[in-house]
């Protein structure tokens, strides 16, 4: 899978194992986040993947900020964008399976770098049910149109 990565100064050290770890598993990254340990603004890299994964450039999304909430908040503000915040697999495997989840956020300020690839791996290999599910994502689409 091609998966576009994004971070703050917050999550760069997690995204550079991060990085590593989806190599290994045969994932191509295209790196959008910050590689300086300065202070930076999420928003930037959230709108970054967002428009990438909406654009079709990269199959999926991946952003790590502190807490993941404030990357997502501004991935979610792009069209067609549906970045779910993840602590755990239980909600990411739902995520996938329930709301169809083309983005994944979590925070490198609460979760380890064990937890997180656990929660990456479970996101990435579940699929969308689709069925009862798709209704309500596609209403969710139509939200933007409103
Ligand atoms: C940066 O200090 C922090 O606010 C950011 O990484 C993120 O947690 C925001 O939601």
């Amino acid at each position: 899978m091609k998966i576009g990565i994004g971070n703050d100064h917050s999550g760069l050290q997690m995204k550079q194992e991060i990085v590593g770890f989806l190599q290994e598993k045969g994932h191509e990254v295209v790196n959008y986040g910050t590689d300086e340990s300065e202070r930076c603004d999420y928003p930037i890299y959230g709108e970054r993947v967002g428009r990438a994964v909406a654009a079709g450039d990269v199959d999926r999304g991946i952003l790590i900020c502190g807490t993941g909430l404030g990357i997502s908040l501004a991935a979610n503000k792009v069209r067609g964008i549906r970045a779910v915040v993840c602590s755990e697999p239980c909600t990411a495997r739902l995520s996938r399976q329930h709301n169809d989840a083309n983005v994944l956020a979590f925070g490198a300020r609460i979760v380890g770098i064990e937890m997180a690839k656990m929660i990456i791996e479970t996101w990435l290999d579940t699929e969308f049910e689709g069925g009862r599910h798709k209704r309500r994502v596609d209403m969710i689409a139509e939200i933007e149109d409103r």
